[in-house]
């Protein structure tokens, strides 16, 4: 049988650790020919690359040290995309930060760091992506949003909550710029996923709030990430997945 993502190049944002990396070695898995780990952290893309590489010897993967909140290191991935795979079929804008500073005390510095990363930047992935995608007549991107885009900043703060939010509207832009062109534009909105974003909230959460009475793990929301990355998802798009073991239901 052929497998869910055979031949095709990803580019991954935020890929060196949690569900980025366990996206990529998804990708991996089900055939991708190659894959571009975008991260702030060189080392952890660096090593989620020679691990992947070791295990699937045909799939190609290339580190590049991004901030993607800085435009020059936006263009300066797609110039190591372009020279090492020429071409782009899934994106995945997984890189993003939180935190849980209290209204009250939130700077504008603060909201600005948060925007940069979880909005900003993938706004200009998407961007760039879809001049790729549309030439080709073929693509696919995924965007990570959250729960709190829909319910509001709780545990995470209120900068974190509305950038989620944005996601989603982002989404449903993108999906309507690429749909006449076969790209498709989805999000997911996890839940609680055990990752080093979710210590962050320390003890706050109580896992048996959730209806399935357990944080989600990383494998939870790749599996759906490469449902939207290959063909099965193909009349979908602008949608949002809520992947959240029945915290929140829409
Ligand atoms: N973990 C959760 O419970 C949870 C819940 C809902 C949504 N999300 C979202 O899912 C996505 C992945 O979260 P995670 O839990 O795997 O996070 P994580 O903190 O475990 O990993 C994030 C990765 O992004 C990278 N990164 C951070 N800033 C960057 C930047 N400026 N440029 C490039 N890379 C950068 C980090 O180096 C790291 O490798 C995020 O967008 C997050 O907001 C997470």
């Amino acid at each position: 049988m052929e497998k869910l993502v055979s031949g095709k190049i990803a580019l991954v944002t935020g890929g060196g650790a949690g569900m980025g990396a366990a996206d990529c070695w998804k990708f991996a898995q089900e055939g991708a020919a190659g894959i571009l780990v975008a991260d702030l952290n060189l080392e952890d893309a660096q090593n989620v690359c020679n691990k992947i590489m070791a295990a699937y010897p045909a799939c190609k993967c290339v580190a590049v040290k991004t901030d993607v909140s800085k435009e020059a290191d936006v263009d300066h991935c797609f110039e190591v995309l372009e020279q090492e795979f020429g071409t782009l079929d899934i994106l995945v804008n997984n890189a993003g930060v939180t935190n849980k500073i209290p209204f009250d005390e939130m700077t504008l510095k603060h909201w600005e760091f948060t925007y940069g990363i979880n909005i900003t930047g993938p706004f200009l992935f998407c961007q760039r992506a879809l001049r790729i995608m549309k030439a080709k007549g073929y693509g696919r991107i995924i965007n990570m949003a959250s729960v709190a885009g829909h319910v509001g900043g709780l545990t995470s703060g209120v900068d974190y909550a509305t950038t989620k939010g944005a996601m989603l509207t982002l989404t449903r832009s993108v999906a309507k710029q690429g749909a006449a062109y076969g790209v498709t534009c989805n999000s997911i909105a996890p839940g609680n996923i055990k990752t080093a974003m979710e210590k962050v909230f320390g003890s706050d959460w109580d896992p048996m709030a959730i209806p399935m009475h357990r944080l989600g793990e990383a494998d939870d929301i790749a599996d759906v990430v490469l449902f939207l990355a290959s063909d099965m998802s193909r009349y979908m798009t602008g949608c949002c997945l809520n992947v959240n073991g029945g915290l929140f239901m829409q």
